[in-house]
């Protein structure tokens, strides 16, 4: 019920049928243009993991660049891009996903983190679970730790959690 919402929550916006018939797209942009809900909205997701011991914050393209830098900019953290193919110089490794519409691949830097790193992954919504299990994935081929997820929104329904590795903490602000 609305009442459960945090008061940040007023600043999403559902847009029905974006990107495709049928999908009710989850809008942050009214969030990210309010500076006091954005400031809690952070405070909400960051409060996790004070004491988890995060080596670096992995955030996943577009929007979770936006979440994670700030989330890792709060936490005095490294961040490193999850990014789109064929957007990062140097040895990278790859890794294919299927997405909630359509399908995709992201790529990390062979080099960005030693091996051992304890990673936060970072991301704005988690709908089907695919794109966070592929960053899940794309770490563990780094051999780095994936010690906790983070998402503003879970989108309840989708089965996204089920994709998420058993054991390892995945928080989402909210639940929808
Ligand atoms: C959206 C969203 C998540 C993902 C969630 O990203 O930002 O990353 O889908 O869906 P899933 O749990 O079914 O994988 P999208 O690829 O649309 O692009 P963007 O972040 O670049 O806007
Ligand atoms: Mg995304």
């Amino acid at each position: 019920t609305m009442q459960d919402m945090p008061a940040w929550a007023a600043q999403l916006r559902d847009v029905a049928d974006f990107p495709r018939p049928g999908i009710v797209f989850k809008d942050i942009n009214p969030l990210l243009a309010h500076p006091q809900a954005r400031a809690q909205a952070l405070t909400s997701m960051v409060a996790p993991w004070q004491r988890v011991g995060i080596g670096a914050v992995l955030g996943v393209e577009a929007r979770g660049f936006i979440l994670g830098t700030a989330m890792a900019m709060q936490m005095a953290l490294p961040f490193v891009p999850v990014r789109k193919p064929g957007k990062l110089p140097g040895a990278v490794v790859s890794q294919h996903y299927a997405l909630e519409y359509g399908s995709d691949c992201i790529q990390i830097q062979a080099d960005a983190l030693p091996a051992g790193t304890r990673v936060l992954i970072v991301d704005d919504v988690l709908a089907t679970g695919g794109t966070l299990a592929a960053t899940v994935a794309l770490a563990r081929q780094l051999q780095l730790e994936v010690v906790g997820g983070a998402v503003l929104i879970e989108l309840d329904g989708l089965g996204g959690r089920a994709r998420w590795p058993v054991g390892v903490p995945l928080h989402a602000s909210l639940v929808v």
